[in-house]
């Protein structure tokens, strides 16, 4: 049950100078923007590296694939959705406050499974082309960085949505790659040559659909996963947010959440 509701390679010496400190007030809560194509493992960084700071994740595409799946429960056949019929179920939809993370809600109840499925990933890109569902997205994502300091990933937060980011980076991963992760998570076993060739289709299809809106910010840290670990990754953004922040590493050390 929703409680709370809320409407590679790390590029070398430029990365450093490309990081920028939000200068408005020592108080503003941190926003830490992480973006990326399709499975390049924004998400679950995103997670790990709120966790380690103390900060809260906020999944952008999260709340796209909710107003999807919320669309989807009154109106199945997805040839008649119009952008005011999305916005009405996305009414529906809620972002709620957890321990580590903003978790998003239908009629105030957990959809974690629900968003994830194939009919909600067949057609998210398309609700993610309407402009007033990207406007209600950005919204509640800006409203729960009000609050709390926030790592928020998705395509467009460093650009549209946080222009003046605490630290902006840019995830990046070989499309072969990427799907082989995605499957391994998925399956939980080896997947063959022909899944990954499969699911690599699909990947670099969503790339094409999701492309105008996936943007590296000019003052995004590039950083390609591809030959990484995500302790690798995660170490990385973190030490950049101590960097930027100038908070110590006193928190905690990068250690995997999930196994404390
Ligand atoms: O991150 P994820 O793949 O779960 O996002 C689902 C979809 O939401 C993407 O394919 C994209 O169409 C859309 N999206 C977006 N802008 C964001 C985050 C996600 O357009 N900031």
């Amino acid at each position: 049950m929703c409680l709370g509701l809320v409407p590679g390679i790390l590029a070398g010496p430029r990365s450093r100078d490309c990081v920028t400190a939000n200068a408005d007030s020592p108080t503003d809560p941190v926003v830490i923007a992480i973006d990326g194509p399709a499975a390049s493992g924004k998400s679950s960084t995103a997670h790990w590296v709120a966790s380690v700071l103390g900060y809260r994740h906020v999944d952008s595409g999260a709340l796209y694939r909710a107003a999807t799946a919320a669309t989807l429960r009154s109106s199945p056949s997805a040839d008649s959705w119009t952008e005011g019929a999305v916005l009405e179920s996305a009414a529906n939809v809620t972002l709620s406050p957890r321990d580590t993370s903003f978790a998003p809600c239908i009629d105030g109840r957990d959809v974690e499974a629900e968003i994830r499925g194939a009919e909600v990933t067949q057609h998210v890109s398309r609700v993610a082309q309407m402009p007033r569902v990207r406007a209600w997205v950005n919204n509640l994502v800006r409203d729960a960085a009000t609050r709390h300091d926030v790592v928020v990933d998705g395509r467009d937060m460093g650009t549209a949505v946080f222009p003046n980011a605490t630290l902006k980076v840019f995830l990046i991963a070989d499309p072969w790659e990427r799907a082989r992760r995605r499957l391994t998570q998925q399956m939980k076993r080896r997947p063959t040559d022909t899944e990954i060739a499969e699911e690599t289709d699909r990947i670099v299809q969503r790339d094409a659909n999701d492309a105008t809106q996936t943007v590296q910010a000019k003052d995004a840290v590039l950083i390609d996963t591809t030959y990484l670990t995500q302790p690798e990754q995660v170490d990385r953004i973190v030490a950049l947010a101590r960097a930027v922040t100038h908070r110590g590493s006193e928190a905690s050390s990068v250690d995997d959440p999930e196994s404390r």
